[in-house]
């Protein structure tokens, strides 16, 4: 832990940023299986936002890691100081008085709880992209889940590495049931009736 570091208070609060934005700020914590559905999903989710004239952004897991968490793999501790770096971040963007939505894996239950706890209760919208192995296998949209099988990648999410079902979400999704303008329709209607947006 650094010492001699004091924290500094700033004048425009989080309360005059979002009144500003005309909405509250939090984030959209998308859980699942690789292959679940998140990006889809939260892609189009910050479209209608964007749309609706909201001020949100997407923290996307395959592209942290090309920035920020470069260097970071699939390890168990790597996993974890990935989802912590990542609610760092998306603490800042809360503070910043924006929506953000994030998709990672994020397998272990204590990494969420972990992250929903740097939060106020409202602020944080765990939702949970389901959909069995067998069919985000199937999807298989980058051919990764085939070289799991093959052991051409170790500790692979499902196959070799554990994911732990949230079991108090916010929302759940099933993206083997729903089409996807069900899905976005089901979170922007939950937004609303949260009184969030
Ligand atoms: S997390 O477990 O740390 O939350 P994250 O969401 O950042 O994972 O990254 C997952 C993405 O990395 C997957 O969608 C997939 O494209 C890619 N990936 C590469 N290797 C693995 C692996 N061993 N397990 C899971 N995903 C992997």
């Amino acid at each position: 832990m650094a010492s001699n570091i004091v924290w500094h208070p700033l004048t425009v609060t989080k309360a005059h940023r979002q009144k500003r934005n005309g909405h509250r700020s939090f984030v959209l914590w998308f859980t699942g299986l690789s292959g679940s559905g998140k990006s889809t999903l939260a892609n189009e989710v910050d479209r209608k936002l964007f749309t609706l004239g909201a001020k949100s952004y997407v923290l996307d897991g395959d592209n942290v890691r090309h920035g920020l968490n470069k260097g970071l793999g699939f390890s168990k501790e790597d996993r974890v100081e990935n989802i912590r770096r990542v609610g760092e971040v998306a603490k800042l963007f809360v503070d910043s008085g924006q929506i953000v939505l994030t998709t990672f894996i994020s397998p272990f239950r204590e990494d969420r709880r972990a992250v929903r706890n740097l939060f106020e209760q409202s602020e944080f919208i765990e939702i949970y992209v389901k959909c069995p192995l067998e069919v985000c296998e199937k999807r298989d949209p980058k051919g990764l889940y085939k070289k799991a099988r093959k052991g051409e990648i170790r500790d692979f999410t499902g196959i070799d590495s554990p994911y732990e079902i949230p079991e108090t979400p916010e929302l759940v999704i099933d993206t083997s049931l729903y089409s996807l303008d069900d899905a976005v329709a089901t979170v922007i209607r939950y937004l609303i009736k949260q009184q969030l947006i």
